[in-house]
């Protein structure tokens, strides 16, 4: 018989993001591991998490990898670029029992498709200025030109949903047709809320490899 405030939680693995981007994430993860329990939270309180400085990010992610880790999860996954940037390193040290998964910008395998030689990361501040993306730059491409572009305003359509946002194209538009216009045929979609856009920005700037 459990007591009084104890937990009964079943082992899950914990996924978390600043909203509904993370979703992308935890589909793969249904489909890797449909019978295992997740649990997902969202910080939409503090949404958008692209623009905000990294000390402030961390203290987000550390509250709710807390509330993940008391209500069961066996490991969590940071859903988010921009919460893996600020966060992954500092979290792996301070819970050192748990393993951590973040979101690295798939730079390798647009550098190693290319056929330009002109990749373009459609990313969030956070992400653009953190040194987990500075690293994957020097690791991985250094033989091709990467074209980053910042792109709050594609939160805020993943969030509301594009098909319910007036001028969504114009705002896809904006963002994406510089990279298209600089010779880019990949495109690295490196925040968790852009793969729910695929299809629109396929739908505005053609097809392309969009990963
Ligand atoms: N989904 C997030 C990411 O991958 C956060 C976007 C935001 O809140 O600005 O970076």
């Amino acid at each position: 018989m459990p007591r009084a405030n104890e937990r009964t939680h079943a082992p899950n693995i914990g996924v978390l993001d600043s909203g509904v981007g993370g979703l992308s994430v935890l589909r793969e993860i249904h489909r890797l591991l449909p019978d295992f329990p997740t649990l997902y939270i969202a910080d939409q309180a503090h949404l958008p998490y692209g623009p905000r400085p990294v000390e402030e990010l961390f203290g987000y992610v550390e509250a709710m990898t807390r509330f993940l880790v008391d209500e069961g999860a066996v490991m969590v996954v940071l859903a988010c670029h921009s919460a893996s940037a600020a966060s992954l390193q500092p979290l792996r040290d301070q819970y050192p029992h748990i393993p951590f998964v973040g979101m690295e910008p798939a730079v390798k395998p647009a550098a190693e498709a290319t056929r330009t030689g002109v990749v373009g990361v459609l990313t969030t501040k956070a992400t653009a200025e953190g040194a987990l993306y500075g690293r994957v730059l020097a690791r991985y491409a250094t033989d091709v030109k990467v074209i980053t572009q910042v792109a709050p305003g594609l939160v805020t359509l993943a969030e509301e949903g594009a098909r319910a946002v007036d001028e969504a194209e114009r705002i896809i538009r904006h963002y994406v047709e510089p990279l298209r216009e600089a010779g880019a045929d990949q495109i690295v979609l490196a925040c968790t809320h852009f793969p729910f856009l695929a299809d629109s920005i396929r739908a505005v700037a053609g097809d392309g490899t969009y990963r």
